[in-house]
């Protein structure tokens, strides 16, 4: 008999687990939200590596337009007979200069954050909404796409950081599925394939350990934005580089797990693994282990997302057993990485929590990468916004979207108080 639901899980998982999914053409029509960005731009090499399957319906960015040129360009190129996609520029000055960077054949829709509602809603034809947005930002499109009954190829961990249990609602409502990106997640998802639900008794998500892992505490006080933003082992966007050198990132994951998997937070542990070979695990309830590897390359779970978690060719390098030799795991240290617990424990309290956590770190990781502030103020910056915040539940996009603009006004003050501190 499955194992009862989890008590401390509010709803249903997000992810089908053990579920059909959804039965989609052969020839899909995609979203790309965030199409300027690390994620975005893979999207687009997957397109064009599968023409036969694969087809652009519109594309969202916020103002690198030149990027997105080059990107449409390069689209056009692999396909001439097709169609341009609709375009979302959400930066008001960058669309104003859209129309002459992209030419004449380009469809642009409005600006502004609504727009990237409008790009998943406008096209005639779409199966799948890949998001892959930054920050809060990609909630509201999230939950359009939710609406709209298609695949959401969800990269952007925020919408569920913030939203989590809003998703959860609307992708019941709109018979929408949810595969996920991450590739801890997508590790996960390839373990609990076909899988009853009640034979999984924890998760492990694996963390690289980021550029500090072996950095003393004292001298944590001190390191620059160059060593913050060289990652051992994969090359992403900016804010998630950042992420992954406070240990966010897994603190967030360990959030997108949550709402995903329906799992309570003391069921989804983290461990450091250098090298990031190790995706992820899942344990069962015998005390078998199922793990994913692969080399660091995003396109493999893009791929396997987009694809409605079939395995399609890929060309890229293939992970050498013989060369890794040896695979390591560590416990992750939270007393250098406070950020791993204050996420945590901002998922377990749970209602605005989490949305203030992730305002506060985006407030903060933006000043830092413009040089205000410092690595070590990150999680002070946090903790204190935190703080700021009273308790409550959260049962409305409106209603996430007020506190989490409270939150950025709260964490703005802070910032500004360390830079005063140097
Ligand atoms: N990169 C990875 O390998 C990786 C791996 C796992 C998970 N993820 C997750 O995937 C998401 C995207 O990460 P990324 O590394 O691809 O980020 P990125 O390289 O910084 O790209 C972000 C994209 O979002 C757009 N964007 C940012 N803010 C926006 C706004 N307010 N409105 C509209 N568009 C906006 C950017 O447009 P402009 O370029 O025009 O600014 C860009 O297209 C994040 O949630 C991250 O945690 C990424």
């Amino acid at each position: 008999m499955p194992a009862p639901r989890d008590k401390s899980s509010s709803h249903e998982p997000l992810y089908p687990c053990g579920r059909p999914l959804l039965d989609l053409p052969p020839v899909l029509d995609l979203v790309i939200l965030g199409a300027t960005g690390s994620i975005g731009r893979q999207a687009l090499d997957i397109v064009r590596a599968n023409p036969n399957r694969l087809r652009v319906a519109a594309v969202a960015c916020h103002s690198r337009v030149d990027i997105l040129a080059e990107e449409l360009s390069s689209l056009a190129a692999s396909r001439p007979d097709a169609p341009a996609p609709l375009v979302t520029v959400t930066d008001p000055a960058a669309r104003e200069r859209a129309a002459a960077v992209l030419g004449p054949d380009v469809r642009l829709l409005g600006a502004g954050p609504a727009a990237l509602e409008e790009a998943v809603t406008a096209p005639d034809s779409v199966q799948v909404v890949v998001n892959g947005l930054v920050g809060a930002a990609g909630l509201a499109p999230t939950l359009a796409a939710a609406r709209r009954g298609v695949r959401i190829a969800l990269a952007n961990k925020e919408s569920l950081v913030v939203g989590g249990e809003l998703v959860a609602r609307e992708v019941a409502a709109g018979g929408s599925e949810v595969l996920p990106v991450d590739s801890e997640h997508a590790a996960i998802a390839q373990c609990l394939s076909g899988r009853d639900p009640g034979e999984i008794a924890r998760l492990v998500l694996t963390a690289s350990g980021g550029p500090f892992r072996e950095t003393p505490a004292a001298e944590l006080a001190t390191v620059s934005l160059e060593q913050v933003l060289n990652h051992p082992t994969w090359k992403m966007g900016p804010k998630i580089t950042v992420d992954s050198a406070t240990l966010m990132n897994k603190g967030l994951e360990i959030i997108e797990a949550h709402h995903l998997f329906g799992l309570s937070y003391e069921r989804i542990d983290a461990v450091v693994h250098p090298g990031s070979i190790v995706h992820s695990l899942v344990e069962f309830v015998d005390g078998a282990l199922l793990a994913q590897l692969g080399t660091p390359d995003m396109r493999v779970p893009l791929q396997y997302a987009i694809a409605g978690e079939r395995h399609w060719p890929l060309a890229g390098r293939r992970l050498d057993l013989l060369e890794t030799g040896t695979l390591r795991f560590e416990r992750p240290d939270t007393e250098r990485f406070p950020c791993l617990r204050l996420a945590r424990e901002a998922g377990e309290a749970g209602g605005a929590a989490p949305i203030v956590l992730n305002a506060a770190n985006e407030v903060a990781v933006a000043a830092l990468l413009e040089g205000r502030i410092r690595y070590a103020d990150i999680p002070r910056i946090i903790a204190e916004t935190l703080t700021d915040e009273e308790p409550g539940r959260v049962h409305d996009l409106a209603a996430a979207l007020a506190v989490d603009a409270r939150a950025r006004r709260s964490a703005t003050t802070h910032v500004a108080r360390a830079a005063a501190a140097g």
